[in-house]
């Protein structure tokens, strides 16, 4: 949602931001813009994806061993070029690249209008140059301008700005959107996040809220935002840059979901610290998972996952309605946030809420990240950067880390030795690709699909049927198979490829009725369900065949790979690209 960017280095900086932004591509691609700073202010600066516009502009052709640059996810005014940041203030003599929402801008941008500032676009962004131009006029330097300017902001905010009456400085400012730190030898950076600076240092330092950071070539300076300086901690970063790099595959997401069965492995060494997570605990009487889009598909398995073992009362609430479950929280109350990033502003509001009652664990794959910081306890999903827009490897290390947790307060091992299969599951699921393409191929003009699980395989179908959305544009349904009578069923003809998760299990029998219903109504089923089912094979027109030995209670982190594979490869049928689909961004930092 928006990256922002910016570096004081010995050399050339603007290939070097350059490079930066097209690691933070994944937060937004609506427009970009490069700022530098050698005596006077350079931009360049366009509507669409940075590819595109490097081609037409050449980004790095501008001077300076400073700068600041940004990608953009609208939210104030159209994705075209004049609303592309860096934005300046009237005399372009400062520029500012931001990451957030102002809620007050129009009122801010009357007042300033009124004492005579020009804008030029239709930005919320556009008022902090002008504002920080307001107070350097009356006489203050850049750093006490912006926090000055800062002050009259409502709204969250990343903001890195430079101004041409102080070279050799950049300012960095945050409130509630994710703004890091990072210190290299004599060069210094400030990032949305991790992966945009990997290549140039692993040393970070997390900005908190109000808090802001002062680069010069001599290095950083961390304060409150009234000034104070602050001491904060320096963490070294354990990924890799080659770990943010598409490693010989044609996308981002086909590396993830290719590096799945690695990714549970390394989640599985995590055990540790979740006993010693749940050996802190209190004791509860309920549990409230919190998330939104594919974490809250997660927290579904979790509730039957803590239903079934642990017998304690599970609720699962979508971040952004968490606000009416207030109420019923209490200090027996355990509130589970899960989120890939840490930094989705839904899930962050609700954590703020839930802290005031409950104790909180956070479930996060983003080392250092604002939910981390302010959850009681964390679990870490070991799955390292992703870069696709939609989860693949987060979603199996969040039920991994949600598997342990269960394993954890149960005190069930064999549960847990089940679970060191799952790689090998998954390594199978992906061998089926080439039969998976030409699935994809049969399928790719749909224009509706629906999907269907029972128990712990409805979460795999709502899982299935958002991937599927959101990087195909096909409209696709998921279901509970036992609701598809109770409405949706008068939807299926002979049009409506129907994709039925059905595991050997309890739930099996059950499930494949719903087949034969769909199926009497003239659904094209692919059945997702074990090799040896001969029953569903059956049913099927296409059947994706998986290991017969995976029980059903597990089946959700194997089971979800072919839906991955398949909504991939309908997407490169179709023509879209599945790491950048249209309007979406990695990371939600408004709400
Ligand atoms: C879907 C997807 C989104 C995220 C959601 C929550 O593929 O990626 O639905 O799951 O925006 O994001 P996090 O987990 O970062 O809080």
């Amino acid at each position: 949602m928006c990256g922002i960017v910016a570096c004081i280095i010995k050399d050339k900086a603007a290939p070097v931001l350059l490079d930066c932004v097209q690691r933070l591509e994944y937060r937004g691609y609506d427009s970009v813009g490069i700022a530098t700073l050698s005596g006077d202010i350079y931009i360049k600066k366009n509507e669409g994806k940075i590819d595109d516009v490097q081609k037409k502009l050449d980004l790095t052709d501008i001077p300076g061993n400073m700068g600041i640059a940004h990608v953009r996810w609208a939210t104030h005014g159209l994705p075209t070029g004049k609303n592309a940041h860096p934005h300046t203030d009237c005399k372009k003599r400062i520029a500012v690249v931001h990451n957030g929402i102002i809620e007050n801008y129009n009122e801010l941008k009357t007042i300033l209008q009124n004492e005579g500032h020009i804008f030029t676009s239709d930005t919320d962004t556009e008022v902090i140059p002008h504002l920080i131009e307001k107070y350097m006029e009356m006489g203050n330097g850049l750093e006490v301008a912006s926090r000055l300017a800062t002050k009259d902001i409502q709204g969250s905010y990343a903001i890195a700005a430079i101004s041409a009456d102080e070279p050799n400085k950049i300012i960095g400012i945050r409130k509630e959107s994710p703004l890091i730190v990072g210190i290299g030898e004599n060069e210094f950076f400030l990032a949305s996040d991790v992966p945009a600076i990997l290549e140039h240092t692993k040393n970070v330092i997390y900005l908190d809220d109000n808090e802001m950071a002062v680069l010069d070539l001599d290095g950083v300076v961390i304060k409150d935002i009234d000034g104070n300086v602050l001491d904060k901690e320096i963490n070294i970063i354990e990924w890799t840059a080659d770990m943010a790099e598409k490693g010989g595959y044609n996308h981002f997401m086909l590396k993830e979901i290719h590096e799945q069965p690695e990714v549970i492995r390394n989640t599985l060494m995590e055990y540790p610290e979740i006993e010693n997570v749940v050996s802190t605990f209190p004791e509860f009487n309920r549990i409230c998972f919190v998330a939104c889009g594919t974490s809250y598909h997660a927290s579904l398995v979790g509730k039957y996952l803590f239903e079934t073992m642990l017998g304690i009362p599970t609720d699962v609430v979508l971040a952004s309605e968490f606000i009416f479950s207030e109420g019923a929280l209490n200090a027996k109350t355990l509130v589970i946030l899960i989120s890939q990033s840490g930094e989705t502003a839904d899930t962050l509001r609700a954590l703020k809420i839930a802290n005031t009652k409950s104790e909180t664990l956070a479930i996060v794959n983003v080392l250092g990240s604002t939910a981390t910081r302010e959850a009681d306890h964390v679990i870490y999903t070991r799955a390292g950067p992703e870069i696709g827009v939609a989860a693949t490897k987060t979603y199996v290390s969040q039920l991994t880390c949600i598997y342990m947790l269960a394993i954890a307060m149960d005190g069930n091992n064999n549960l847990l030795e089940k679970l060191q299969k799952v790689p090998g599951f998954m390594k199978n699921a992906l061998a089926r690709e080439d039969h998976i393409i030409q699935i994809a191929k049969k399928y790719k003009n749909s224009t509706d699909f629906f999907f269907f699980g029972r128990g712990f395989s409805y979460p795999t179908a709502l899982e299935g049927a958002l991937k599927l959305k959101e990087i195909t544009y096909i409209h696709a349904e998921g279901y509970a198979a036992g609701e598809l009578k109770h409405g949706p069923l008068a939807l299926i003809d002979d049009d409506v490829p129907v994709l039925a998760v059905v595991p050997p299990g309890d739930r099996h029998d059950k499930t494949l009725s719903n087949v034969e219903e769909v199926k009497a109504r003239g659904a094209s089923i692919i059945g997702v369900g074990s090799s040896e089912d001969a029953a569903l094979r059956l049913e099927s027109d296409d059947i994706i065949g998986m290991d017969n030995d995976i029980s059903e209670i597990l089946s959700p982190i194997p089971y979800v790979v072919p839906l991955q594979l398949l909504s991939y490869y309908i997407s490169i049928e179709r023509g879209i690209d599945p790491d950048k689909p249209k309007n979406l961004a990695k990371c939600v930092t408004v709400e």
